[in-house]
């Protein structure tokens, strides 16, 4: 009998959106104060705004539904319609977020290599920025994904950040950081999140995701874009009036963000080294586990990427995979516990090896 059946129990790392609301935070919903925040009147949403713009060093914040709207809101407030973004291939804005930028605001996405360490290309940025000419969308705005998802959770500094953004002022560009899993790779770089954007004119983390609440991002950037910013989500649905119901939440997610990234990055890592230790499989990209996801291959696995998830499934672990990139990822978040590792371990083992 394997230790799944002993212990009945489904280990589920498919995603860390995954994340149930705490105790703590239910409670805090019950007796969330509330008003309309369409009209600016919700003191809990303006509470937690006042904290976010506070945590990412910027003048002022904006609560939205998610990370995909925050982008896009971002997006739309940075740039007009024929003006071009520059991305990495595998950004999410890029691939995931249905092309929202296009559809929504006319929005040029031209993609580049990052470097060979998966983090932004200085020099790639560089050669892809296109000034006024006839023929060009110009370009006006860099996006930057950190942490970075499908490049295994890795960090970009604070040096490396700040390199590209400095390029990017000079070249008359906007810089926006995608950061819905930011405060994971501040605690890896053992810097604080507001450090990490400084130089960004914006920057958007998720609630939800690691940070366990329910629902909500926040973008956060100069007073004058949140202002834009706000008439922009407006105009796109997300106005949500008694919105406090969700602030309060994710009031308590960034009190207690950093216990809670320290907590799931620590325990990413120990999972990957076992998984390594028993040549069980291989990182994919191959750099050592910083935050809160493991991307890897099954090592030796003869069957395809797309099967990998189903025949783990019978051993109890539920993981995604991305068949375009050859990979599987496993998140940790705050359902999933040191005890659960024997239960991975033994799934991977029961995969046919070559
Ligand atoms: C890097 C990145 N950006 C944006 C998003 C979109 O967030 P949401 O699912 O809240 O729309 C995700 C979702 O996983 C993500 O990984």
């Amino acid at each position: 009998m394997d230790r799944r059946h002993e212990m009945n129990k489904i280990v589920d790392m498919r995603s860390d959106t995954l994340t149930r609301p705490t105790e703590k935070m239910r409670r805090a919903i019950y007796e969330a104060e509330v008003g309309d925040d369409v009209l600016g009147e919700d003191p809990t949403v303006n509470r937690l705004e006042a904290m976010a713009a506070e945590r990412t060093g910027k003048e002022a914040a904006v609560l939205v539904t998610s990370g995909t709207m925050s982008n896009l809101v971002a997006i739309l407030a940075h740039t007009h319609p024929g003006e071009s973004m520059i991305v990495d291939h595998n950004a999410h804005v890029h691939l995931n977020e249905c092309g929202s930028a296009a559809a929504f605001g006319g929005v040029h996405t031209y993609a580049v290599d990052l470097d060979e360490d998966c983090r932004p290309s200085l020099k790639n940025i560089r050669a892809a920025i296109r000034k006024a000419n006839v023929h060009f969308p110009e370009t006006t705005l860099i996006c930057l994904e950190n942490t970075h998802n499908l490049q295994g959770g890795v960090c970009t500094n604070v040096e490396r950040t700040k390199a590209v953004c400095n390029m990017a002022h000079e070249n008359g560009c906007k810089v926006h950081i995608d950061g819905p899993r930011i405060f994971n790779a501040a605690m890896a770089l053992g810097v604080d999140v507001a450090q990490l954007a400084a130089d960004a004119d914006s920057v958007t983390f998720c609630l939800s995701k690691g940070l366990g609440a329910p629902v909500g991002s926040i973008l956060n950037g100069p007073k004058d874009f949140i202002q834009v910013a706000r008439r922009t989500r407006k105009a796109l649905g997300g106005g949500m009036r008694q919105a406090g119901i969700i602030a309060a939440a994710g009031i308590v997610a960034l009190e207690e963000a950093e216990k809670t990234v320290a907590r799931d990055n620590a325990l990413a890592k120990h999972f990957a080294q076992a998984l390594l230790k028993e040549d069980l499989i291989e990182l994919a990209p191959p750099i050592p586990v910083e935050t809160n996801l493991i991307w890897c291959r099954p090592k030796h696995c003869p069957l395809p990427i797309a099967e990998v998830p189903a025949r783990l499934k019978e051993h109890g672990v539920l993981l995604n995979a991305s068949p375009i990139h050859n990979k599987i990822r496993l998140a940790v978040y705050n359902a999933i516990m040191e005890e659960d590792l024997p239960i991975v371990l033994e799934a991977f083992r029961h995969l046919p090896r070559s």
